[in-house]
This record gives structure tokens, C-alpha cells and sequence, in this order.
């Protein structure tokens, strides 16, 4: 070893000060393998010393929960830069992120950064809590690990809508206006709502102090706490689901292996990979700004962001009280009681439960796809429920009666898979699932690509 045997005084100006740092640490190779334990000692507080081999398998999280992590790091990172540059009052906040882009150092890079890292994250934990979903990972022991993976998505989701408006550009401001409008159906509570989130009756000047203390507070606040929370209970549950075939005895581990370096040799490549990528998807692809936000002018059509264009196109289908309330309530409702439904079988770590579960998720996708794309023409087209039922309120026309119908086909669902195809709960709740989902992913890229001047029905180009 190069420094091996040498006492401080014998040390030159670099050794000396990297000395000063780490005293000791030339003091040769033994105390070097003593520091590496402690170092290593260090990363296991967070990690097993060692994991099941098969859990290490790619095809079991896809990297995703990792993802996730060095997403918000990187969000932390460039949104802490972004603060010295940014301007949270209407007058000067377009300017400041005009002035940021170019001016500043590398400003727009970090801004573009910042911004793709933030759609990104929303992705990264959508997949997340698909992949834990399908593979059984909120069954026992991992119940509360689902609620909390639910709040912290639940946080995502208000960290880039509450992000979203702070450039105050025409796109910003109409976004927010469109979403913070929509809870004004709510009744009773929805107009009170509103004004709390907008600080007034319009979006304004503290909409925006709100938003951005919001944003680079106490959301960032929140999850620093819940995160090492979901982290410990992955720990808690004894890791990860072992990934395994139907037929593989749940309790059969396998070998185990050492995580250093095992597992942390596959978080720092996934790391890596993803960095690059986000750098980029930031060097060629620009954070989007319009012109500065006109409160008297607004474009047409005017969209919610992406992550709410689901629920926007679904307020053309349905009574605001349900579109805004009662159906996104009880699907966010339903899943976090999902961990807590006594289950026929342990599915933790099967893929999609079973054959017979794969195969019913299949039927799922074509019967969400064969239904909503011609209920979403029919209503656009074809139904008129005023003209059909005239007096009768469309609280009840056009709320009660179409959700109504919607439910008695999910349950017809349900019952459908449980007696032709004999699936046990599992099954059918996955299928049941799988067709929202569908339906989810079909009206948000309806709402996207499918929808012109005054949100009318239009083929994209
Ligand atoms: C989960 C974490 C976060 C997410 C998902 C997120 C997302 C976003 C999004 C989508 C924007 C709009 C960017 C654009 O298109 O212009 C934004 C802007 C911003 N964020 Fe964050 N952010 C996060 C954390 C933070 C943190 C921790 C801070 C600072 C402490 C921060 C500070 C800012 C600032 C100052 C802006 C305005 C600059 C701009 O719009 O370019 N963010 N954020
Ligand atoms: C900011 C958001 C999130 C972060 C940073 C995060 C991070 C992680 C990480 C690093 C793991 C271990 C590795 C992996 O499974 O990929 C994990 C596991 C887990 N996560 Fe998340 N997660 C988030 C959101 C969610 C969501 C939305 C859910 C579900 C609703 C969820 C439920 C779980 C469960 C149940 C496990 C244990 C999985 C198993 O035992 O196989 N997480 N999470």
C-alpha cells in the first residue's frame, strides 16, 4: 500500500489534508479494511447483510422502488437550486424562470431536469404500485407498506400538480384554474375547498405562495419522513416477496447472498442508467413555457395536467359529484382496504396469481378495451340523457344512473369471472382491477390526444 507505514509528519500537502479529514487512514492496509467494515456497516443500517438470491432477480421490481429514490433525490437536488433563482409572486415568477433559463448558469438544464425527473417520478411509482399490486406484495405481512405506498403517491401527485403552476405561464395558470375549479361540484365542502387551496376566490397571488410553500415544504417534509417509514417496513416484513411459480412452497427462500455487493452493485447500476437518461431527455427535450399567464385570456381547449386528464374526461361523462367526488373517493377508498380483504390464497410473489389469474387479466384488458373507447363515442354522439329524460335531475340522469349502470357491470364482471372461469378472490378482484385500469388508461388518452376546440370528440393531426 502506497501510505502504508507513514506517520503524519512524513505526509505531503495532499496526504495532509485528506489526513485531517480521515485521521488514521494512511496508518496501512489493515486499519483501510477496518474503515471499509465501517463504511459498510454504515450502508447496512439500511439494508439486510444479506438477500435472498432470487429476490434479486430483475423481473421481480424492476428496479422501480430504486427508481423511485434516486427520482426524489434528484428532485430534492435541482428543486433546493431552482429556489435560489425562483420568484414565488405572479408579477415576477414568469420573469424569474425566463431570466433562469437564460442567464443562469446551466439553469434551464437543471430546470429541465427538474421537470422531467418530476414526470418521471410519477410514472416510476405508478409502475411501482403496479408491480406490487401484481405481485401479490400487499398481502401479509406488507398491508401497511400499501397505505404507505398510497400517501406517498398521493404526495407525488400533489408535488408535481402543486410544482406545475409555479412557472405561472398561460399553460400553469389555466391547468390549475380547470383542476381547483372542479372542486367547486363538490357539494357542501367544495367551495370552501377551493378558496383554502387557491387563498381566494381566483388564482392569484396566494394560489401561488400556497402552492409554493406547499411544494418546497411540507411535501418535501412529509416524505422525508414517510419514506425511511417504507423503507424500515420493507425490513420489517423480512424483504422483499419472493418471486416464485404458483406451484413453489411460499416459505422456500432459497440460497441467500451477501448484499455488499449483490444487491448494491444492481441499485447503483439501475442509479446510473437512469441518471443518463434523465440527462439526456434534459439536454434534447426543453421543459415546456408558454407565454406568461393571462387571467383574461384563456386558451381553447384548456387542459388539466396529464395525471388528471382521466378524471377530466371523465367529467364529461358524468355529474360533476360523481366524476370529482364520489368515484375517485371510493376507488381511493377501495384501494387502500385492499390489503385488508381476507383472500382466498397467498399469492406474495406469483406473478398475476396464478395461470388462471394471468388468463383472466387477459380477458380483462380486451373487455375494457371492446367497452370504453364506444361508451366514450356513444355519450359523445348518441346519448342525450336531458333530451331523454327531461325533469328528471341530472344529478340522477346523468350521475346515479350511469354509475349505476357502471357498477352492476363490474360486479356482473366480478361474478362472471368467479363462476365461468372459477377464480378465486384473488383472481377476480386482480380482473376487476385490470378493467378499471383499462378503462382509466383509455379515458386518459382520450382526454390527451382525443380531445379539440371546446373539448370536443376529434381524431389527433
Ligand atoms: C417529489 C418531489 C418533487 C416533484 C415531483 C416536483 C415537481 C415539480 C414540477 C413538475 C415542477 C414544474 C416544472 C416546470 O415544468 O416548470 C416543479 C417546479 C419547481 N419545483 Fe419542484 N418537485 C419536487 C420537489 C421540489 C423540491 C424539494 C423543491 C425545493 C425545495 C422544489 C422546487 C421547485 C421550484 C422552485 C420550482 C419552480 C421552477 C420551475 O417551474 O421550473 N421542487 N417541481
Ligand atoms: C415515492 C414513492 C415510493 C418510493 C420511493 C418507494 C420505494 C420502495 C422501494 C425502494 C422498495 C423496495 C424495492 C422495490 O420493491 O422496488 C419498495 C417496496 C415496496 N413498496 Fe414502495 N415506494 C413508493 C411508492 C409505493 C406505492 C405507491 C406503493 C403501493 C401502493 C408501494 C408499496 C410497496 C410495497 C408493498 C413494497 C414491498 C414490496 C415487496 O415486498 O416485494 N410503494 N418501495
Amino acid at each position: 500500500m502506497p501510505f502504508e507505514n507513514l506517520t503524519p509528519d512524513r505526509l505531503n500537502l495532499f496526504q495532509r489534508i485528506w489526513y485531517s479529514i480521515f485521521p488514521g487512514t494512511y496508518y496501512g492496509n489493515a486499519d483501510r479494511q477496518r474503515y471499509r467494515r465501517l463504511f459498510n456497516s454504515l450502508l447496512l443500517h439500511f439494508r439486510p447483510k444479506t438477500v435472498p438470491r432470487r429476490t434479486l432477480k430483475f423481473t421481480l421490481t424492476w428496479g422501480l422502488g430504486g427508481m423511485a429514490v434516486v427520482l426524489v433525490g434528484m428532485l430534492f437536488v435541482t428543486g433546493l437550486m431552482l429556489k435560489f433563482a425562483y420568484q414565488p409572486v405572479p408579477d415576477q415568477a414568469y420573469a424569474s424562470i425566463v431570466n433562469l433559463q437564460n442567464t443562469v448558469l446551466f439553469g434551464r438544464l437543471i430546470r429541465n431536469i427538474h421537470h422531467w425527473s418530476g414526470n418521471a417520478l410519477l410514472l416510476v411509482v405508478f409502475l411501482h404500485f403496479l408491480r406490487v399490486f401484481f405481485t401479490g406484495a400487499f398481502q401479509p405481512p406488507r398491508q401497511f407498506n400499501w397505505v404507505l405506498g398510497l400517501v406517498m403517491f398521493l404526495l407525488v401527485l400533489g408535488s408535481n400538480f402543486t410544482g406545475y403552476l409555479l412557472p405561472w405561464d398561460q399553460l400553469a395558470f389555466w391547468a390549475i384554474t380547470i383542476c381547483t375549479g372542479m372542486l367547486e361540484y363538490i357539494p357542501g365542502i367544495g367551495v370552501g375547498l377551493k378558496k383554502m387551496i387557491s387563498g381566494g376566490n381566483e388564482i392569484g397571488p396566494a394560489t401561488l405562495s400556497n402552492f409554493f410553500a406547499v411544494h418546497t415544504a411540507v411535501i418535501p417534509a412529509c416524505l422525508l419522513i414517510l419514506m425511511p417509514f417504507h423503507f424500515w417496513r420493507v425490513r420489517k416484513s423480512k424483504g422483499l416477496v419472493i418471486p416464485r411459480s404458483p406451484q413453489q412452497d411460499p416459505a422456500d427462500k432459497g440460497e441467500s447472498v451477501a448484499t455488499i455487493p449483490n444487491l448494491i452493485i444492481r441499485e447503483l447500476a439501475v442509479a446510473a442508467v437512469l441518471i443518463a437518461l434523465i440527462m439526456v431527455v434534459s439536454v434534447l427535450f426543453n421543459a415546456p413555457l408558454e407565454a406568461k399567464a393571462n387571467p383574461g385570456l384563456s386558451p381553447n381547449p384548456t387542459k388539466a395536467p396529464w395525471y388528471f386528464a382521466g378524471l377530466q374526461e371523465l367529467l364529461l361523462h358524468f355529474h360533476p359529484l360523481f366524476a370529482v367526488l364520489l368515484i375517485p373517493v371510493v376507488t381511493i377508498v377501495a384501494l387502500f382496504f385492499l390489503p385488508y380483504i381476507r383472500y382466498d390464497a397467498d399469492t406474495a410473489g406469483v406473478w398475476f396469481a396464478s395461470l388462471r389469474g394471468r388468463r383472466a387479466a387477459i380477458v380483462a384488458v380486451v373487455v375494457g378495451l371492446i367497452i370504453t373507447p364506444p361508451a366514450i363515442i356513444a355519450d359523445e354522439f348518441i346519448i342525450d340523457v336531458a333530451a331523454w329524460m327531461p325533469g328528471v335531475p341530472a344529478v340522477i340522469s346523468n350521475g346515479l344512473l350511469p354509475a349505476a349502470l357502471a357498477l352492476a357491470g363490474i360486479i356482473g364482471f366480478y361474478g362472471l369471472m368467479k363462476r365461468y372461469y372459477a377464480a378465486n378472490n384473488n383472481e377476480a378482484i386482480q380482473a376487476v382491477f385490470v378493467l378499471l385500469l383499462m378503462a382509466f388508461i383509455i379515458l386518459t388518452i382520450t382526454c390527451i390526444w382525443f380531445r379539440g376546440s371546446g373539448m370536443a370528440l376529434m381524431w389527433p393531426g
